[in-house]
């Protein structure tokens, strides 16, 4: 093939091992997978889809907080006791905690190799030295790796959704985070290559795509060869993306409050294949905190952002996600939190108690001094307030119609289906005959906080 983004899969080689791969952590990493297969299968190896017959396994790791690690070491013991049963059993970590602790997980007696987030592409390379008898360690930061030119293979059998990552890194050294020194720099990966990713996925049946990136309002292409002209930010690729196919539905994360401009929300607005929802993590109601994270907003520029989507987009959703018993936070700075949930009605949040992150600034500056208790009981508070605004914000849905995309039969019964609004919210409905990755109209007829429930309103306009 002419395409230089396009990758012809050679034939497996069945005298190679088959590899398996366990993804922790975020979206990014849900997508990094799907690289390293697209990575491993180009060298010959073939996917295996139960860990039981894997002759490599792949751990892609998370380290956003300690208990995210905790698992990873739990499922390291696991993996050791498999090495005793197969004595050819490879292990390979990767990933962000990979990157974070080097030396440290190689030095665990499951462990054959680890290799951080920009260095997939030597995975290949890096086995082979592992079957000569060696652990092998690739972790340096390649600030220039967007991984373009590969097509990551998509592993989620629905076949419907597809994460596209737009851009790798974050520049923005939130206090609290350690993505920035597991991840390095932000880089924005060229737009020719993501439209090609998304043409491709809609030739291959695809209903929905989510570009991703730690903070997408900061994507930014500068053209190579000085034409200006050729340069995007991020409205600019939304629109790109928009473009490519108006029945596909097209879904962005995340947003940043300092960054998030009036130009995308005015994309947004006039694409109605962009869907109407934004996930615009706060962290805090707290200036003092706002500004102890290095978030570079306050709670008023959060309000502003939040008053301009909801008068360009007044069907538009807003998720969030907060962080409770900060350093230092006071019963004052926890009120403004809850306050500021009640003044924005969050529709949906993921919520977490604040965990140190060695080497972070938080970690080098500030003491750690909340109470456990008291971040559980603040969290606790904020997770019951968050119960009671999603249940509102579905109960205003109740008797409105969506189109919702069928992604897969619901967790409950085989007999209903779900889909996501464009709103984002789950949809169960009784199955009828719709198909998955069918988009068909639900009108809402009840909800809990998490759900809502509903029923075809109109067969006939089901569009494939
Ligand atoms: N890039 C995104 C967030 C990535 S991490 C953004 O800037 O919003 C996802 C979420 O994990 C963060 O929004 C934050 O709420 C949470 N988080 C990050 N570091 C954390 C820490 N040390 N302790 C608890 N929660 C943390
Ligand atoms: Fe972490 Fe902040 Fe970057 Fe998000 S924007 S990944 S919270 S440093
Ligand atoms: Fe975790 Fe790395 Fe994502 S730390 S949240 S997997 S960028």
């Amino acid at each position: 093939m002419t395409n230089k983004f396009h990758t012809v899969r050679p034939v497996a080689n069945a005298l190679l091992p088959q590899f398996f791969v366990e993804t922790y952590g975020c979206q990014m990493n849900v997508n990094d997978s799907e690289v390293v297969v697209s990575v491993m299968q180009e060298a010959g190896y073939s996917l295996c889809n139960t860990i039981d017959y894997a002759e490599i396994i792949f751990i892609n790791t998370c380290s956003i907080r300690d208990n995210a690690e905790q698992r990873i070491w739990g499922r390291l013991e696991v993996f050791n006791h498999l090495k005793k049963k197969n004595r050819s059993l490879k292990v390979g970590v990767l990933g962000c905690m990979a990157k974070r602790l080097k030396e440290e997980i190689l030095s665990h007696p499951a462990v054959d190799l680890v290799a951080g987030p920009d260095a997939y592409r030597k995975l290949p390379k890096l086995l082979e030295s592992v079957n000569q008898g060696e652990k092998q360690i690739e972790v340096n930061f390649n600030d220039l790796e967007t991984y373009s030119d590969i097509s990551p293979v998509r592993t989620d059998p629905n076949g419907v959704s597809a994460f596209v990552s737009i851009m790798r890194g974050c520049n923005n050294m939130c206090a609290y985070c350690v993505v920035p020194f597991v991840r390095g720099r932000e880089r924005s990966r060229d737009p020719k290559s993501i439209r090609f990713e998304v043409e491709e996925l809609v030739k291959n049946g695809y209903k929905e795509v989510t570009l991703i990136g730690q903070n997408v309002d900061s994507y930014l292409w500068v053209d190579p060869n000085h034409n200006p002209d050729q340069n995007l930010n991020f409205a600019k690729l939304l629109e790109v993306v928009a473009l490519i196919d108006p029945k596909l539905r097209i879904r962005f994360a995340t947003s940043h409050p300092k960054d998030m401009g009036n130009g995308v929300l005015y994309t947004m607005a006039m694409y109605p294949n962009i869907c109407n929802h934004i996930h615009l993590p706060v962290q805090s109601g707290s200036d003092r905190m706002l500004s102890k994270m290095n978030r570079n907003y306050t709670r008023e520029r959060y309000l502003e952002r939040v008053a301009a989507i909801r008068q360009i987009l007044p069907e538009c959703t807003i998720s969030t996600d907060f962080i409770a018993g900060f350093c230092d936070e006071s019963p004052q700075d926890h009120a403004d939190t809850l306050s500021l949930m009640h003044t924005v009605k969050f529709d949906q949040a993921f919520m977490f108690q604040y965990s140190e992150r060695p080497n972070t600034k938080a970690a080098e500056a500030y003491p750690d001094n909340v109470p456990e208790e008291t971040k559980t009981q603040r969290l606790n508070e904020i997770i019951a307030l968050q119960n009671q605004l999603s249940l509102e914000s579905n109960q205003r849905d109740v008797g409105k119609t969506f189109e919702v995309l069928v992604e897969g039969p619901s967790k409950r019964s085989d007999l209903d289906l779900f889909g996501r609004t464009p709103q984002n919210k789950v949809c169960v409905f009784p199955r009828e005959n719709a198909q998955i990755g069918d988009f068909v109209k639900v009108t809402v007829s009840s909800c809990s906080s998490a759900t809502l429930i509903g029923s075809l309103a109109e067969k006939s306009s089901s569009r494939k």
